[in-house]
């Protein structure tokens, strides 16, 4: 028997829309992986996951990186420029993860899903509940995957929380905060490029709108959303780009009681803070109070000379780091790239994990996990179009704004204070 006779033979060809900084720290540690050894599943056998395309702008990480490939892994195409992603699609891949800015997504995942191709999408999904909608129609009628990336789900300490919930030991939350701090080169160096006009929530609050929604849902409903947030640093002071926002979001229990949560984010903290990001979350139920800090997880290090730029005074080695195994291999684990991993196994599952007449039956299966299927984002979704909405007011003079869920007159209503009139956002139900 010759040696192609024995590999395995099911491969998942994958196509990366965006290669930047999330792709070093996730994507590609999964692709290098699964370059050493297939996924397995029972009802998989050994899955080949092979990175078969790139599409950027520039195409200059991806030939970096294609020249430079890690043992085992074969090259794989660079498409760049205008055509990247229709070359990335005609490439022959399976599925396409999309990690682009954030108001880069909605056009790769919506070409993807038209061509037929399961989809990941970096969070935010997309921007607005339309074209959520639409990305969920057409994943539907071409029986594809639709799915997003929400890392911190997998987090062991979010894990415990959301367990406990489900067990009846925290009862009914109330209210709580979370902060995310990001250093001021996010804003000004690695996204400079598509910084104007944005603002550090829509980026980074979804982490915790997520962990809300899904750990503490889903019988509960979205009612309101309001943001205040500051400018002068990364833009001027009277201009569209935000420097810091403070989100609030209430949530409505079955049993009419509300509860609040202030979502704090920022990317203008200093760039030698300790942590390089900075995160923490109070929750407070009926009988309990949940603290955690991301980082200030007991390690501390100094290294001389290297502290904290390349070795954070308090790291985080639960989200991707790299590791020398007891058994002496190297590897690169957590979970910001178990998330991924998961992704495939999906995709895998769908598309090899039975005869072909039952494979709608794993599409269903697959599509009916709350904590990645676009099906299960609205809410986040809502939240980023209605703050989006309430900052772009504000940028235009009319501050203290508030949107309401599931009104009578649409499912995102806009109002500004002192005045009765309402703007509709999204006319449907969220
Ligand atoms: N899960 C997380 O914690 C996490 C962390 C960081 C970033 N992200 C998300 O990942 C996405 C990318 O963030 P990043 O930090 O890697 O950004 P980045 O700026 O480092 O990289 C962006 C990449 O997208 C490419 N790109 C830009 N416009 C494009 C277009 N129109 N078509 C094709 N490619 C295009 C750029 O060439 C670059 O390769 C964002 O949505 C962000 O929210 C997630």
């Amino acid at each position: 028997m010759d040696a192609e006779a024995i590999l395995p033979t099911r491969c998942l060809h994958i196509g990366m829309v965006g290669f930047g900084m999330i792709v070093d720290e996730t994507y590609r540690p999964v692709f290098e992986a699964a370059a050493r050894s297939q996924p397995y599943s029972p009802a998989t056998g050994p899955i080949r996951v092979e990175l078969t395309a790139v599409a950027t702008r520039t195409g200059s990480r991806a030939a970096a990186y294609l020249g430079n490939l890690p043992a085992g892994m074969s090259p794989f195409r660079n498409c760049l420029g205008l055509t990247a992603v229709a070359d990335l699609l005609a490439a022959g891949v399976d599925a396409v993860c999309v990690a682009t800015p954030d108001d880069r997504h909605f056009g790769p995942a919506r070409a993807a899903l038209a061509a037929g191709k399961h989809v990941l999408i970096e969070k935010p999904s997309v921007l607005s509940l339309a074209e959520l909608d639409e990305l969920q129609a057409l994943a539907e009628r071409n029986g594809v995957l639709a799915k997003v990336v929400y890392h911190k789900l997998l987090d062991p300490d979010h894990k415990r929380i959301r367990t406990l919930v489900a067990d009846g030991v925290l009862r009914h939350v109330n209210s709580g905060y979370c902060s995310l701090l990001e250093p001021k080169s996010i804003s000004a160096g690695q996204f400079a490029e598509w910084v104007t006009g944005r603002n550090p929530s829509t980026y980074v609050a979804v982490h915790y709108l997520k962990l809300i929604d899904f750990s503490f849902g889903p019988d509960w409903g979205l009612d309101r959303v309001a943001a205040d947030g500051q400018r002068g640093i990364v833009g001027p002071a009277d201009g569209p780009t935000w420097d810091s926002v403070q989100l609030r979001v209430v949530y409505r229990h079955p049993d009419g009681r509300e509860a609040a949560f202030d979502i704090h984010t920022s990317w203008v903290t200093p760039d030698n803070f300790p942590g390089y990001v900075e995160q923490e979350v109070q929750f407070r139920f009926d009988n309990a109070v949940w603290s955690a800090h991301q980082r200030k997880r007991g390690v501390e290090l100094t290294v001389e000379g290297r502290s904290p730029g390349e070795f954070k005074h308090t790291p985080n080695h639960h989200y991707s780091a790299a590791f020398l195994e007891p058994w002496d291999e190297r590897s690169r684990r957590g979970y910001g790239i178990e998330v991924i991993e998961r992704f495939f196994r999906e995709v895998a599952h769908v598309e090899f994990g039975g005869p072909p007449e039952s494979r709608l039956e794993r599409l269903r299966a697959m599509r009916s996990m709350a904590y990645n299927d676009l099906s299960a984002d609205r809410n986040c979704v809502a939240i980023v179009q209605a703050t989006e909405a309430i900052l772009r007011k504000a940028a235009a003079g009319v501050t203290g704004c508030v949107v309401r869920v599931n009104q009578s007159a649409g499912g995102l209503v806009l109002y500004e204070p002192g005045s009765a009139a309402a703007e509709v956002l999204y006319p449907g139900r969220v």
